[in-house]
């Protein structure tokens, strides 16, 4: 998969690329990532990016020259699945989404900033939307970082072990349900019998159990 990621200020959505999993994800060529400065695509001697909204009003909008010399420079390099636009207008981020976006081969992500982005680059080039929760975040650039991540972690070799992926929360509509690891007692907190019984059958009833149990209590709509 390769992802291509258009921002303002790229150098904020380093590290996570550079760290861990995602770090490994690149190493191994199962995901590229490229960053370009919308800047380098401005279309005078100021680098200029934004301007005043036309009808007045209160911050800048970001120009639609710039964005789509960008949009259309990649665009005639290879095909791309999809054009997000990471924006709180958008659709919420899911799991659901994140399964979808993780077949495909090529993607840009598109981070706003200021008041947003001239309706023209919408029209042109944004094939999709996605929004991570109802608040408003300084600029895209963390939520592409949010975006990428849910979507790097499903490419298949990604992740060591190949089940965990599956057993995520959410992946099967359900939370996950209490862990443990050592020691079997902890300031009086004893790690449920059941979990050193030896049965996995056994277990696996309470895990899915408890899985109901915490998803009733904190997240009904998800069994709806
Ligand atoms: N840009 C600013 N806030 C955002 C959000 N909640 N989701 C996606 N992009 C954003």
């Amino acid at each position: 998969m390769r992802i291509d990621i258009i921002s303002v200020v790229p150098e904020l959505m380093e590290s996570p690329f550079k760290t861990s999993i995602l770090k490994r994800a690149m190493e191994k060529g199962l995901a590229e990532v490229h960053f370009h400065n919308i800047r380098d695509w401005s279309i005078n001697k100021h680098r200029q990016i934004d301007d005043e909204p036309y009808g007045g009003g209160a911050g800048m909008v970001m120009m639609v020259e710039p964005l789509d010399k960008c949009i259309s420079e990649l665009k005639s390099q290879r095909d791309y699945d999809e054009i997000i636009y990471l924006t709180p207008d958008g659709e919420t981020l899911n799991q659901r989404i994140a399964n979808t976006l993780s077949i495909k081969k090529n993607l840009i992500f598109l981070c706003g900033h200021y008041k947003g982005i001239d309706q023209r680059v919408r029209d042109l080039h944004i094939t999709k939307e996605i929004s991570i929760g109802d608040y408003v975040l300084t600029g895209g650039e963390l939520a592409a970082c949010v975006l990428a991540d849910s979507v790097i972690r499903l490419l298949p070799g990604v992740l060591n072990d190949e089940q965990s992926a599956l057993t995520d929360s959410f992946q099967d509509d359900l939370l996950s349900p209490p862990i443990y690891t050592r020691p079997e007692v902890y300031k009086d907190l004893a790690v449920p019998k059941i979990l050193l019984s030896g049965n996995f059958a056994a277990i696996e009833d309470w895990r899915h159990d408890e899985a109901v149990r915490i998803t009733k209590e904190r997240r009904p709509d998800l069994l709806e």
